[in-house]
């Protein structure tokens, strides 16, 4: 049953362009995401991987720095497999349907379920923590993104929505306006939309034991040359006890790294080896570094040649753009269609 989960149905992901992804985002979102659109299409379903770039510029300000994370997002996305051809691959600001849609879901989103949600919270928190009145800072777009996120899903009728834990709630929030429109109108205007939350995806440690994480700079980089990947992997944390001494692995930061990306022979092997005091602190830095660089070259050459190409990946955002267009129309038509009584 399990295997044709997504016959016939409408997978979508949308991705905010913040700048050179990680190990972390590489394992923990990138990776999956590519591999499940695989899988919804291998079993008949539809697509939908797109640029929130829309969602960015309530942070980024800067056009010349928005410009390269767009650039740089797309070309890792084509470089980790994903097929533009049979997915729907797009930036969201090449659909003006999607800030039309999002005019007429404002009408039904409760401005409470704003005030509730999590990222405007977050920064609410933020505010109050540095002793600053809470909303400074924050603009209308940070405050009111759930509502472009409803459009985003509801906009393509997408019946999955895989997200990380943080965006659990956003996909609720599509998921009640669209039920307020279908009950007001009487009818499934919108589809309501499912979140996937895999349970099973792992949050990877960073070089000091937190969160890899862009804002606690640990991060082990991907698309960069083998030197910058063995200077991160070389500052793991690690102790000074002598490679003879036997230690146990769980205890080990590098093992605990090793665990995201290695096999289990391989991690079987490095486990054995710091039990039985066989390996030293820099021999495990350099299994990881063997993993990391060969999990990554293949996709590295074909980013750093979308990038030098960049012109080849704007036709195919664009080319992406045309084919869901139509389906955002329709979605927009049904609605003006039940709003305005044409
Ligand atoms: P960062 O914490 O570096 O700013 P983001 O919050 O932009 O990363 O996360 C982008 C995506 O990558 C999210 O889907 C998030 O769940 C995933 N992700 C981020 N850090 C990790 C990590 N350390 N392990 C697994 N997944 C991660
Ligand atoms: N808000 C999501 C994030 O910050 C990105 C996003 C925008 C999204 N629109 C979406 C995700 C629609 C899934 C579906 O990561």
């Amino acid at each position: 049953m399990e295997s044709f989960m997504f016959e016939n149905k409408t997978v979508l992901t949308g991705v905010k362009p913040t700048g050179k992804p990680h190990l972390g985002n590489y394992l923990g979102a990138i990776k999956p995401a590519i591999e499940l659109g695989k899988e919804a299409l291998s079993q008949g379903g539809k697509h939908y991987m797109f640029i929130a770039d829309y969602h960015a510029i309530n942070a980024e300000k800067n056009p010349a720095v928005l410009n390269e994370m767009t650039k740089e997002i797309a070309c890792i996305y084509l470089a980790c497999g994903l097929d533009p051809k049979k997915s729907y691959f797009y930036r969201q600001s090449d659909i003006p349907e999607i800030p039309e849609i999002t005019t007429i879901l404002y009408a039904y989103t409760p401005k409470g379920f704003m005030n509730k949600a999590h990222a405007y919270k977050a920064a609410v928190d933020k505010n109050r923590e540095a002793g600053k009145p809470d909303d400074d800072g924050i603009n209308m777009g940070l405050y009111t993104y759930p509502t472009l996120m409803a459009a985003d899903i509801l906009a393509y009728d997408s019946d999955i929505v895989p997200v990380g834990k943080d965006q659990v709630q956003h996909v609720e929030i599509a998921r009640d306006i669209a039920g307020a429109i279908n009950a007001h109108y009487g009818k499934e205007l919108l589809k309501l939309p499912t979140y996937r939350f895999d349970e099973n995806v792992a949050v990877v440690a960073g070089i000091d034991g937190r969160k890899m994480s862009k804002s606690y700079g640990n991060v082990i980089p991907l698309f960069e040359d083998d030197k910058a990947i063995k200077k991160a992997i070389f500052s793991i944390k690690t102790d000074s006890r002598p490679m003879e001494e036997p230690k146990n692995p769980d205890e080990i930061l590098v093992y605990e790294i090793y665990k995201s990306i290695a096999t289990p022979e391989q991690l079987q092997e490095m486990g054995d080896g710091l039990r039985q005091g066989k390996l030293g602190y820099g021999y495990i830095k350099n299994m990881l570094l063997d993993a990391v660089v060969n999990e990554i070259k293949d996709a590295r050459e074909k980013y750093n040649y979308y990038m030098a190409h960049f012109n080849e990946v704007e036709e195919m955002l664009l080319e992406g753009a045309e084919k869901a267009r139509p389906v955002a129309k329709a979605t927009l038509k049904r609605l003006k269609d039940a709003v305005f009584g044409r």
